[in-house]
């Protein structure tokens, strides 16, 4: 049941403490600074890494590929439908990763057939134990999130952000002190940010607007397109997501004072740094701007209303601010009555190409 939930949105939004614990237990060390996915013991080969994943499980790749590259490990992603091996190289020497919550979407499983064919090694990053996926690759790295019944992902992607964190760890050499600590303190800044969210607040004054703008970069960029698809999914308003540095290159022209945009802008970095001079254009236009921080930089300035996130690295900010923005989709597509566990024409699993 929906354990006194409305929604099995909202009751999967708030598990997500648990669910991220669930993923972290007996996998890493805070004091050998080490990660252990006994499941991929018997993994031989490295890189570069080809991840193909759809819808949010792609964004979870994105993130996935970025953490890669930022620790020497070439990697990239791919829109499972876009996957084809006339066109990308794979071979033995390849990694497959198979994003997938449900191991069951047809896309994926056929860019993962592809793949073995092709000889190359592959890992299923999966929700499901014994699914399709996780019996068609070489390993099956499982996400422990619990079972997800609204067709929204939500701690599913959250868990997945954390899977792959650790798969990248397992993948990369270099100490991962830093990283543990900083996973060991999500699951209480994603509880922080559950007691303490505006977004209700945030949903009351911007669920009538007809276009909705998220910008974020390099790690932010995948919540972005993130939080977009989510409100898009449940509330069906229109909602896209760009990479910040991309508003100036076309989508500025669709901004105006009608259109709330959301920026991601968390720690300190030129990254963010880059990104608050992205929002001040968009301030000269007059948009109204939300701001999703750690208050590490001067974004508040230019922002209307901010979703506080709590100080962290860039991986626990990529988590806590998708949570700010989940809350943010869920109570518009509340205050407009929609199907919230079921979309219009949509399904929780795609099986067909
Ligand atoms: O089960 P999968 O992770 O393979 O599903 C992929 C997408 O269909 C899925 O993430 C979809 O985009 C979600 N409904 C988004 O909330």
């Amino acid at each position: 049941g929906k354990s006194g939930y409305d929604h099995y949105m909202r009751k999967e939004i708030h598990e997500q403490p648990t669910a991220l614990r669930q993923c972290l237990r007996g996998r890493v060390d805070e004091l050998t600074g080490t990660v252990t996915l006994e499941e991929l013991d018997e993994l031989e080969s490295s890189s570069p890494v080809q991840f193909v994943a759809c819808g949010t499980s792609y964004h979870a790749a994105l993130f996935g590929a970025t953490l890669l590259r930022d620790r020497g490990v070439p990697a990239q992603s791919f829109l499972a439908s876009e996957y084809s091996t006339d066109r990308i190289p794979v071979d033995s020497s390849t990694l497959v990763v198979g994003v997938t919550q449900s191991g069951e979407t047809a896309d994926t499983m056929r860019a993962l057939r592809e793949a073995n064919r092709a000889g190359a090694e592959t890992v299923a990053v999966t929700n499901t134990v014994g699914s399709s996926a996780a019996r068609e690759c070489d390993h099956a790295l499982y996400i422990r999130a619990g079972p997800e019944i609204g067709v929204a992902a939500t701690k599913t992607f959250a868990s997945q952000q954390v899977a792959l964190t650790l798969l990248a760890c397992r993948l990369s050499d270099g100490s991962n002190h830093d990283v543990i600590r900083a996973l060991r303190d999500v699951p209480d800044q994603v509880q922080t940010v559950l007691d303490t969210s505006q977004a209700t607040e945030i949903a009351a004054e911007y669920a009538e607007s007809d276009a909705f703008f998220f910008i974020g970069r390099g790690y932010q960029y995948p919540v972005a397109l993130e939080g977009a698809l989510k409100l898009k999914e449940i509330s069906y308003r229109h909602a896209e997501g760009f990479a910040a540095g991309e508003l100036k290159h076309g989508p500025l022209a669709l901004v105006t004072e009608e259109t709330p945009v959301f920026a991601l802008v968390t720690g300190d970095d030129e990254r963010a740094h880059k990104t608050v001079s992205n929002v001040k254009e968009v301030e000269a236009r007059d948009a109204p701007v939300v701001a999703v921080t750690d208050g590490q930089t001067d974004v508040e300035r230019y922002a209307d209303h901010v979703l506080e996130v709590p100080a962290s690295n860039e991986i626990g900010a990529a988590i806590t601010a998708n949570v700010q923005l989940q809350l943010l989709s869920y109570w518009i597509a509340h205050r407009l009555g929609r199907s919230i566990d079921k979309p219009r024409h949509l399904a929780k699993s795609v099986t067909v190409e």
